[in-house]
């Protein structure tokens, strides 16, 4: 949600900034633009759309200097026009502000500015920050900065650079994602790491309520007051490779396919088939801590949230501890049932999404312990939870959320079996067969991954449907709820998903002869009841397609729309099945014309409320 970057140094700023917001675009791509301070003065290119139009007018106009600011904009206040696109400057035009985040008590602040005089031309928050910062300023522009910073409310990332001081950058964060970069003899300011990666490894991540004054040779991290933070280097181990193309058409199409691997990656050095053993002590839960678990809330949004209701199937399964599911939104706001003895899982590929923030600050003031399972190293999640999990699933670009859904998936299972253990409730040759069974899923996606050319097929005879639903049952229902999700996002047909059993309830009323019909049938308990949901759409003329296992010949009695996958254990069947729905939605989407790693309206990282 929103992209910043920045950049002193001595090379030319604008292009190590547009470079790094390409590599940001993820975050936002309405609208787009970059300052430098250049010939004693600031001078700006804004462009509306997407990072091409800004590229067209920097070719057409370029813009030099060796200090800059940059930022792809996801709108929150005011619509996505260049005049209300970053960077914003104050009335005297000497400091320029890029901004990720929403200055909440902006209204006030701005008729007071106003009232002094300040004359402002866009509809943002963020131009407040720059009118503030001058209002703010008498001789130290540091000290501005400062006291702006105080002054506002809610959460931001800025960049500043001003004539007042044309040789320092300025960096703060609060609640918004913020990293320094530490180059020779160049510094860098992003949103998120793969911006700054191809330039350097060594990263400062910021804290709320944190500043940071960067100059050519250096950074110092200053809290609100102006006292000096002592700040960990951190090197980054992704290597700039991971947040390429690589040679695929799409972000996404790589992230799929690189699934195997995730796998791999999170299981990682967790499991001991021999021993039936869990290694997942970065959460910190003792044996006797998981035999009391009365309760387990797992909170999250989005994509995340559906890996959360496949772990609820799985944690109540193979642990037999009650787990609610609750959107991180919702959570926050319901005055939940929360205390000592809960536990709270969130969820989190970002580690930034401001109502998962927001929902895990909410439990811990409530006394429960919070774990994390999480994505981006040093995110804010990542920092505020009693114990998190990586995933490992490396740099996700692609908006719609595909390899880091499966290793979140990875995660609970290792979890569920963990706490089977612990509860005595998995024996000895039940984890050993189910750790044995996922060190296979890789090789079986791999065979889903070599065979995309019938899905292709099939997104072919579907593309130009208006509609969709999804059926599945049990720890399936949520793939069928992950898929539709998939498909609205990048192909903007409508899908809706449904736990098969319920469809007689009111869905039925919409299946006739335009309504395609994807049904997860593949082997489970409950296979035949599917069977009869596929019986019933076919009797109203829906155009099933139908996920089977390998070998069903019986599916083909009512369709000829068939997808298989390789056999696995029906509570790990949702990691091999949610492969399927990731690629029909690609290709879906890539027939009707769609720009597939950045759908329209969203942004991967959603660090407002
Ligand atoms: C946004 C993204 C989704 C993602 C959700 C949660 O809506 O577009 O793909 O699932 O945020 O993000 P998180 O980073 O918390 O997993």
């Amino acid at each position: 949600m929103c992209g910043i970057v920045g950049y002193i140094g001595s090379g030319e700023a604008t292009e190590y900034i547009f470079d790094g917001l390409k590599r940001l675009e993820y975050r936002g791509y309405d609208s787009a633009g970059i300052a430098t301070i250049t010939n004693g003065g600031i001078d700006r290119r804004r462009g509306e759309g997407k990072l091409v139009n800004l590229e067209k007018k920097l070719r057409e106009q370029p813009l030099a200097g060796s200090v800059g600011i940059g930022h792809t904009r996801w709108a929150t206040h005011g619509r996505p026009t260049e005049f209300n696109a970053h960077p914003h400057t104050d009335g005297s035009g000497k400091i320029s502000v890029v901004h990720n985040g929403i200055i909440e008590n902006y209204m006030p602040l701005k008729e007071e500015l106003i009232e002094k005089g300040h004359r402002f031309v866009s509809q943002t928050d963020t131009e407040v920050l720059a009118h503030l910062i001058e209002d703010e300023f008498k001789d130290d522009l540091e000290a501005a900065v400062r006291a702006a910073l105080k002054r506002v409310e809610g959460a931001y990332a800025i960049g500043v650079i001003s004539t007042h001081d044309p040789d320092t950058l300025i960096a703060g964060r609060k609640s918004s994602p913020l990293i320094l970069g530490l180059g020779d003899n160049e510094n860098f300011i992003a949103s998120d790491v793969p911006a700054i990666l191809p330039h350097t490894r060594k990263i400062i991540y910021l804290d709320d309520e944190e500043i940071a004054v960067l100059t050519r040779s250096g950074a110092t991290v200053k809290d609100l007051g102006g006292n000096t933070v002592d700040k960990k280097v951190e090197t980054i181990e992704w290597n700039p490779v991971l947040a390429e193309k690589g040679g695929y058409d799409h972000f996404m199409l790589k992230e799929i396919f690189e699934q195997p691997q995730v796998i791999r990656n999170t299981i990682g050095g967790r499991t001991d088939e021999e021993h039936a053993k869990i290694y997942l002590e970065e959460m910190g839960l003792s044996v006797e801590d998981v035999k009391k678990l009365k309760h387990i809330y797992i909170v999250a949004c989005g994509t995340a949230y559906y890996s959360g209701c496949v772990g609820k199937y799985m944690i109540e399964q193979l642990a037999r501890v009650q787990v609610e599911v609750d959107f991180a939104s919702e959570f926050r706001y319901r005055n939940p049932i929360v205390d000592e003895s809960t536990l709270v899982i969130v969820i989190s590929q970002s580690g930034e999404t401001a109502d998962t923030l927001a929902a895990l600050r909410e439990a811990k003031k409530r006394g429960a312990r919070v774990i994390g399972i999480v994505n981006v190293k040093g995110s804010s999640i990542a920092r505020e939870v009693d114990g998190v999990l990586y995933i490992h699933a490396g740099p996700e670009i692609g908006v719609a959320s595909t390899k880091a859904y499966m290793a979140m998936l990875i995660a609970l299972i290792l979890i569920a079996i963990q706490f089977g253990r612990m509860r005595e409730l998995v024996d000895v040759p039940e984890a050993r067969r189910l750790i044995r069974e996922l060190k296979r899923l890789p090789r079986l996606i791999e065979r889903t991954l070599a065979d995309v050319g019938n899905i292709q097929e099939i997104a072919e005879t579907f593309f130009e449907a208006r509609d969709f639903l999804y059926l599945g049952r049990g720890v399936n229902f949520p793939t069928a709820m992950e898929g539709a999700l998939k498909l609205k996002e990048i192909s903007y047909i409508h899908a809706e998903a449904y736990a098969a059993g319920e469809m007689k309830h009111g869905p039925i009323a919409l299946i006739d002869r335009n309504m395609p019909v994807l049904c997860i049938a593949t082997k489970s308990a409950t296979y035949d009841k599917v069977l009869s949901n596929i019986q019933e759409v076919k009797a109203r003329e829906g155009n099933v397609i139908a996920l089977v296992t390998d070998g069903d010949e019986e599916i083909l009695k009512f369709t000829r729309d068939v997808i298989s996958v390789p056999e696995t254990e029906e509570i790990l069947s949702p990691i091999v099945n949610v492969v399927p729905m990731q690629l029909l939605a690609y290709y879906i989407a890539l027939r009707r014309g769609s720009d597939v790693d950045q759908p329209r309206n969203l942004a991967k990282s959603v660090t407002v409320e």
